[in-house]
């Protein structure tokens, strides 16, 4: 991890070039700084009226930038660049770099056929690729989250097509991605998403929606592995960061988060799927009045592993729900049927969290019957009720945990045990214990 923290670090001589880009006033194609040749948008024809299509602009200049070798396309500040849904593919030459110092909006809303792509801007198959710059992306999501009808209501008229919202960014199938200082806000879903990625580094990005807009995760891990989140200020309807199955070695350091729904792992195993998660850690985090700080959620019925996990030095600010482990997670209008197996949960670290809570919970850990939680420990936590309250209110709860605590003086029903007792009838405790193979 440490040695490609590295290898990105040395890569902020991009630092350099931006100043340099920032002095020149405008920058034709063909014109070089520090060697990398410069494609500015608008010199290849871009409007940036905010109404024009600029989609087909955009499309002409990333084929000259994919093929040139360190190119840079330069995306300029007076500008609003109105884009449909686009695809910026790969494989390219390496070390490209998007500088987006204007704003990039998207064109349509629903009824323009938009709908039918899964997302506005894709980012696929690229290697040692960045997208920096202060400039903003605003994916106009709005115009989504106000259909009277939307894919998910139940009671949309007989005649009514919901369109489903796209996501906005997205990259896939690519290492060594870059994300720095933008601005993004009200995508029409996930605002950023990373699936199939391998060296992953956001930094610095403000991502902004309603606390009433729906499905607008801030970042969104699928798939992907070698992921530094660090430095950003998430307030979005839904998820900070939500890290789905096959991810690994996520950091994440510095992040403000709320409103919304907090930093989640899963939802895991649905439909009896198999489920991978693993190397989490979430460092210096602060949550304002989210639903919920750190979560683990699983369905019922699936299998795999998520472990391996480290919450710590972290502050809540009237939190709901501070920290959540539920291995009985179910979204369906109708109570999910009990069932034997599931994703199972091991090596959680949640230590040294302070603040509020606006519930009366504090910590609520609750384990399938049959896949008992292990080496879960708790150490450290302080959370209140409220500004003036004593910890008196604040609950920590526990249902089939084992582990260790250590300085809590919150209420608890929650007697963490070091093993599983060999006579609750609930696991085979005969058995080793086994890490499900290939997690
Ligand atoms: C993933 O990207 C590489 C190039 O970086 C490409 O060769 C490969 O075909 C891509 N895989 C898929 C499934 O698109
Ligand atoms: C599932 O199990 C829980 C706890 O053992 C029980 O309270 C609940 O009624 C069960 N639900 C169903 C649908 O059987
Ligand atoms: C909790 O904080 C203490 C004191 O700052 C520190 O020594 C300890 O390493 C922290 N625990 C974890 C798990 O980070
Ligand atoms: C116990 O936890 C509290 C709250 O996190 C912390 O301030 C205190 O330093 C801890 N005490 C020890 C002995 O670690």
């Amino acid at each position: 991890m440490r040695s490609s923290v590295m290898s990105f670090v040395k890569r902020s001589d991009v630092f350099f070039m931006l100043v340099m880009l920032f002095l020149m006033s405008c920058s034709a194609s063909g014109s070089f700084v520090n060697g990398r040749q410069v494609f500015n948008v608008m010199m290849e024809g871009a409007v940036g009226d905010g109404r024009t299509d600029d989609g087909e602009v955009f499309q002409r200049v990333w084929a000259m930038v994919c093929r040139t070798p360190s190119a840079i396309m330069y995306v300029p500040a007076e500008g609003r660049f109105s884009l449909p849904p686009s695809v910026f593919g790969g494989p390219c030459a390496p070390n490209l770099l998007l500088q987006v110092e204007g704003t990039i909006v998207a064109l349509e809303g629903p009824g323009s056929g938009t709908g039918h792509y899964k997302s506005w801007l894709v980012f696929r198959n690229l290697r040692d690729f960045s997208v920096v710059g202060n400039g903003r992306i605003n994916g106009k999501g709005n115009r989504w989250w106000s259909q009277v009808c939307r894919p998910s209501m139940k009671n949309c008229g007989p005649n009514s097509r919901p369109e489903e919202p796209p996501n906005g960014l997205v990259f896939q199938n690519s290492s060594n991605v870059r994300v720095s200082n933008l601005r993004i806000r009200d995508s029409p879903k996930f605002h950023l998403t990373f699936s199939n990625c391998d060296g992953v580094y956001a930094t610095g990005l403000h991502i902004t929606a309603p606390r009433d807009s729906p499905n607008t995760d801030g970042i969104h891990l699928t798939n992907s592995r070698n992921v530094f989140i660090l430095n950003c200020k998430i307030r979005t309807g839904d998820d900070c960061v939500s890290i789905q199955s096959g991810s690994n070695r996520v950091l994440i350091e510095d992040i403000m988060c709320g409103p919304g729904h907090g930093i989640s792992v899963g939802s895991l195993g649905e439909s009896k799927s198999r489920a991978c998660v693993w190397g989490i850690r979430v460092e210096r985090a602060i949550f304002d009045r989210t639903t919920n700080g750190f979560r683990i959620k699983t369905w019922q019925g699936g299998s795999g592993h998520a472990h391996g996990m480290r919450f710590v030095n972290s502050r809540m600010n009237r939190v709901h729900n501070p920290v959540v482990i539920d291995q009985y997670y179910c979204d369906s209008p109708t109570p999910c049927a009990n069932q034997t197996s599931a994703v199972a949960i091991s090596e959680i670290i949640i230590a040294n969290i302070t603040g509020t809570s606006s519930s009366n919970s504090a910590v609520r850990i609750k384990c399938s019957d049959h896949v008992p939680c292990r080496n879960i420990v708790l150490q450290n936590i302080a959370v209140r009720t409220g500004p003036d309250q004593d910890l008196s209110n604040a609950h920590f709860s526990c249902w089939n945990a084992y582990g260790f605590i250590s300085n809590i003086t919150n209420p608890m029903s929650c007697a963490l045990l070091p093993q599983p007792p060999l006579d609750t009838g609930l696991v085979d405790s005969s058995k080793p214990y086994q890490i499900p193979q290939g997690c």
